[in-house]
């Protein structure tokens, strides 16, 4: 095992995390933490990678989703149980569209801290602090509500903890049994593409029939009755994943405790910066945000810190450039990956690029650059020959009207009607299935090149 501590990012350059003024009340909250169990087991981070490598081979496709930030005010059962659905729809159209297995990847159960464009806020004259997720502080603009409370990290592990449990028995306690496949189907997906998806459940249906007939049934083939559902989130706040990093018994090696997957933001992956640090030396799959300032000497460096075996399945790279820039970008990018030899699963994130403010003063992202984004994506890894292994955006279950477009056409005007997010703006139910068929078309439409060049 490497030298490497778990709290060897506090001697690093650290960035976007907050200054707590109580050291006393902050060690409290780390012991407690680090006495606690921590939220997942080193198998699954393992099974994790094995089935990411998979994708980066083109073998499966990485679905990544889930709230910008997870609130304390939107903890309930029924928005985890909407998100969680919404995630088995992109995945069926995913699988039955583009036939691949799709390896599932919540932003839950610890997506709470945010970095945010500058440290404080002004309003009328007043300076305070800016928000950084409820793990850290609240939305509220007094200075009370600001500041940084250490406590926060508590009641984020207890959120975290409640939500894993729930989406642990909604993955094998029979509510993601392919024959509920129907009643999957939200309430209020009505219009376009809830009818695609409602032929697409027929046919589906008709299948499980057919292989009902042939004596395939849930009872002899979990795969049918159960799923795997993976949870991530962005190491950013430090404190908290050092006191749930644990040694795993069985392999001797450091685990980040707090999520299967953790990622690297486009705002913390300094290469001598604390994040780097503290993300090579855990055995969890590790995502890499990439943006247009990312360069390919930094990727080279970044890749030989966070993979320096080259293992199959550790490294993510999550490419954010916007619209109209993926080609002025992943190119180079993709190019450092071949001169170095990495394996690394190349995933789309259109949504960071692509946010604007309205001209109702909302910040919005506007549904055609999404998914202009993703087809950009595809286009470049078409051209290299490389793989495009997986997606990862925001989005929720719930009905909100914060991404503007989509077959049920959001405008400007519309954004204030169930604006709800406290960060970025979110796809709603319709839109993520939008952009599913999406993907299952680049995906089919790949797959059918790559036969008639094998052919040709
Ligand atoms: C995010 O994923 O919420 C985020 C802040 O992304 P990025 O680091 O790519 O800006
Ligand atoms: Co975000």
């Amino acid at each position: 095992m490497s030298d490497w501590q778990k709290a060897g990012w506090r001697s690093k350059p650290r960035v976007q995390m907050p200054d707590y003024t109580d050291a006393d009340a902050l060690a409290t909250v780390e012991a407690r933490l680090s006495s606690y169990p921590p939220l997942v087991f080193a198998g699954e981070a393992r099974r994790l990678k094995r089935e990411l490598g998979a994708a980066a081979r083109g073998d499966a496709f990485l679905l990544q989703g889930g709230d910008c930030a997870e609130s304390f005010a939107e903890f309930s059962a029924d928005n985890i149980r909407d998100t969680f659905k919404v995630m088995l729809q992109m995945a069926m159209v995913l699988t039955f569209g583009a036939k691949v297995p799709v390896v599932k990847v919540g932003r839950m159960a610890g997506q709470f801290a945010k970095p945010r464009s500058a440290p404080t806020e002004m309003k009328n004259g007043v300076e305070l602090p800016s928000y950084r997720g409820d793990i850290v502080n609240e939305l509220d603009f007094t200075v009370d509500a600001r500041t940084p409370n250490p406590d926060k990290m508590l009641r984020a592990y207890t959120q975290a903890a409640a939500t894993l449990n729930l989406l642990r028995a909604f993955s094998t306690g029979g509510f993601a049994d392919i024959h509920r496949v129907h009643s999957w189907t939200l309430g209020f997906a009505e219009g376009g593409d809830a009818e695609r998806y409602r032929d697409m459940a027929n046919r589906i249906q008709d299948t499980i029939d057919f292989m009902a007939a042939a004596g395939l049934t849930a009872e002899t083939n979990h795969e049918l009755s159960q799923v795997e559902f993976y949870t991530s989130h962005e190491a950013l706040l430090l404190e908290y994943e050092e006191a749930l990093t644990r040694v795993d018994s069985t392999s001797g090696k450091w685990l980040a405790g707090s999520g299967h997957m953790i990622w690297i933001g486009d705002r913390t992956r300094q290469p001598d910066g604390a994040h780097v640090e503290f993300a090579s030396g855990v055995q969890n799959p590790i995502g890499l945000k990439c943006g247009p300032t990312t360069t390919a000497e930094d990727l080279k460096i970044l890749m030989a810190k966070l993979n320096p075996t080259n293992e199959d399945g550790r490294l993510t790279l999550i490419a954010r450039f916007g619209a109209g820039s993926v080609g002025d970008h992943l190119p180079r990018l993709v190019k450092a990956v071949k001169e170095e030899g990495a394996n690394v699963l190349w995933s789309c994130d259109p949504m960071h690029g692509n946010t604007i403010k309205s001209s109702t003063g909302y910040k919005t992202r506007p549904f055609e650059s999404v998914l202009r984004e993703v087809r950009e994506f595809f286009q470049v890894h078409g051209a290299e020959n490389t793989v495009p292994g997986g997606v990862h955006f925001e989005m929720t279950g719930q009905d909100v009207t914060e991404c503007t477009g989509g077959v049920r056409a959001v405008s400007d005007e519309d954004l204030s009607d169930r604006y709800h997010t406290a960060c970025d703006p979110r796809l709603n139910a319709s839109q993520a299935l939008e952009l599913a068929f999406l993907v299952a078309e680049e995906l089919s439409a790949r797959r059918a090149n790559a036969v008639t060049a094998a052919v040709g």
